[in-house]
């Protein structure tokens, strides 16, 4: 997501937005519900989980920050003007107490960052004399400083995405300690520097730490951004994820809207009649994706158009899984093909625009499914086939993979045919041996290929790096729930600022 947000906040947008896009968001919830295919409530517990990440950002904007020169002049009784400039500010022993937040409901969140202590190191340089003198000097300063940090980022919906204000940035100092390299120095230079500095080094080092984690922040959003467009982008197929609405606030989580629409061929899916309100997800996970249909089955259409269903097994891996056991004898030319023709090969495909709905059972999808055997005949099938297959399949996401679980509620074989024999039809028995074939062998066949595949996809987004604990998705009317908690691998953070910050 492109959010001009504190960093702390992105990671939680990170979340939030897993997605990204364009488009203007509705004033009024209850009318942005109805197009809306996608949700995510990420509670506070999730929240705490990323907050205790903050103090690596904060860290980072520290470190990164650069100071510039600051300059002032003054004049004293005896001894004229003096003019003074402090350069090469830098930072040393950064160390971070802790960091809180909260959320504030209707409004934003609050974050506190307790305790920086710091030492900044530089040099003073000095000038005083009176018209004809001029003295130039240069003393080095260190400066022990513990610091509060606070920021009240607010969240809006700004250009079809989720945006967040910073401005609201604020350092309170307990210690400004100076010390001067050497004791040399006259003391009215200590004075006027601690004043000087009292004064000055507060708003320079504000500014500069506010901009900085502004800056932080903006390479993070486009960090996001760029995650969140390729996150839900295979070849040809993308989902248009810009927000529908603004996003909700709660004392206990925060809800973002999108659209979810499949975009493939020059065609964009639409919803505008969508099922979901909030009521349909609790809060007792860290984090919640609410999924409607009107999401899944134009995915499906385009994944079908694209040739994505299709499945070629052959040689020894076809002989395998015929070797399942089946009520039904298998008939003479299949065993034949199998045991003798030395390359057999089995190509199904799906030949309809698959369909699910989904029920508190489990999600039934339809699809029409057609296979070719061809016995060492490139060309020319020994057997075509056509079915009407329904099954119920429900997920699971476990140990870094996805699982399918599917029950066939209906298998019909609509057409079999033996085209190398001219022979348009099969009797009976042979026709049931097809029908079961599929249901037993050619069902789990393609179910575990699927499984593999998505895995493949999540894998390649970046899901297997993180660290979800007992996922669950929850099957309900016409949406899933998908719910889980998680880790955020500290590594992933440390190496993001590593590699984008050097
Ligand atoms: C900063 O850290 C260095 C090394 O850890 C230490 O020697 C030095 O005393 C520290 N300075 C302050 C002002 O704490
Ligand atoms: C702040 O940090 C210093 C050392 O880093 C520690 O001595 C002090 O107790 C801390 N104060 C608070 C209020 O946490
Ligand atoms: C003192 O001299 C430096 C150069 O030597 C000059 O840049 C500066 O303006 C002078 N300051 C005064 C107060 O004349
Ligand atoms: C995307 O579609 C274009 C035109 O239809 C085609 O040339 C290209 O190969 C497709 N790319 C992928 C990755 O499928
Ligand atoms: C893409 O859409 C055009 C018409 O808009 C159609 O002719 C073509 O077959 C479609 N291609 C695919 C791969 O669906
Ligand atoms: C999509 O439409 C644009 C212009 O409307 C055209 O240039 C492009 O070739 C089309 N792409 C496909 C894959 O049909
Ligand atoms: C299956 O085999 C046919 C014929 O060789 C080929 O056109 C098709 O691309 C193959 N499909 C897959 C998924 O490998
Ligand atoms: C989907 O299932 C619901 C019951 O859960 C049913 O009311 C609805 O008509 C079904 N929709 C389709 C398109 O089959």
């Amino acid at each position: 997501m492109p959010c001009d947000g504190s960093p702390p906040l992105l990671l939680l947008l990170l979340f939030l937005s897993v997605f990204g896009a364009s488009h203007a968001c509705l004033q009024d919830p209850a009318s942005a519900y109805r197009f809306t295919g996608a949700v995510c409530r990420l509670t506070y517990p999730a929240a705490v989980v990323l907050n205790e990440k903050t103090t690596k950002v904060i860290e980072a904007a520290f470190q990164h920050a650069r100071y510039p020169d600051v300059r002032g002049e003054k004049s004293l009784l005896f001894i004229g003007k003096v003019i003074y400039g402090l350069e090469n500010l830098e930072i040393h022993n950064l160390s971070i107490g802790r960091s809180e937040f909260e959320l504030r409901p209707g409004e934003g969140i609050g974050m506190k960052i307790s305790n920086v202590s710091a030492v900044f190191r530089g040099t003073i340089q000095y000038g005083y004399g009176g018209w004809l003198v001029n003295v130039t000097h240069s003393i080095d300063f260190e400066i022990e400083s513990q610091i509060d940090l606070g920021i009240n980022p607010k969240l809006y919906c700004g250009g079809g995405k989720v945006a967040a204000d910073t401005s609201d940035c604020y350092l309170n100092f307990h210690k400004l300690h100076l010390q001067l390299q050497g004791d040399k120095e006259p003391n009215w230079l200590k004075k006027l520097v601690t004043n000087f500095i009292t004064f000055t080094v507060r708003v320079a080092i504000k500014g500069q730490i506010c901009k900085e984690i502004n800056k932080v922040a903006n390479i993070l959003a486009d960090f996001i951004q760029d995650t969140a467009e390729h996150f839900l982008t295979d070849g040809n197929i993308s989902v248009d994820i810009g927000v529908t609405a603004s996003p909700a606030i709660t004392a206990n989580y925060i809800e973002s809207y999108h659209k979810g629409l499949t975009k493939y061929n020059n065609t964009s899916a639409v919803i505008s009649d969508s099922v979901f309100h909030p009521s349909q997800l609790t809060e007792n996970r860290m984090l919640y994706f609410w999924l409607s249909d009107q999401v899944f089955n134009p995915m499906l259409a385009a994944a079908h158009q694209d040739g994505r269903f299709q499945l070629n097994i052959s040689g020894a891996e076809l002989t395998e899984l015929f070797k399942t056991s089946l009520s039904t004898a298998m008939p003479e030319f299949i065993r034949k093909c199998l045991l003798e023709s030395g390359s057999p090969e089995l190509r199904v495909w799906s030949s309809s625009v698959p369909h699910l709905n989904t029920s508190t059972i489990g999600t039934t999808v339809w699809v029409m499914a057609s296979g070719q055997l061809h016995c060492g005949s490139p060309d020319t099938p020994t057997l075509f086939f056509e079915t009407d297959v329904a099954m119920e399949v429900t997920v699971s996401y476990a140990d870094k993979k996805l699982f399918l679980h599917g029950n066939p509620t209906e298998t019909i074989v609509v057409k079999a045919e033996l085209p190398l024999q001219n022979q348009p039809l099969l009797d009976q028995t042979q026709v049931e041996f097809i029908r079961e074939a599929v249901e037993k062998i050619g069902i789990p066949k393609v179910l575990s290929a699927l499984e593999i595949e998505i895995t493949r996809l999540l894998d390649k987004q970046g899901v297997n790096l993180f660290d979800i604990f007992n996922p669950v998705v929850l099957p309900r009317d016409g949406f899933v729930v998908i719910e889980m908690d998680f880790g955020f691998p500290h590594h992933l953070l440390v190496e993001f600022l590593r590699k984008t910050l050097q």
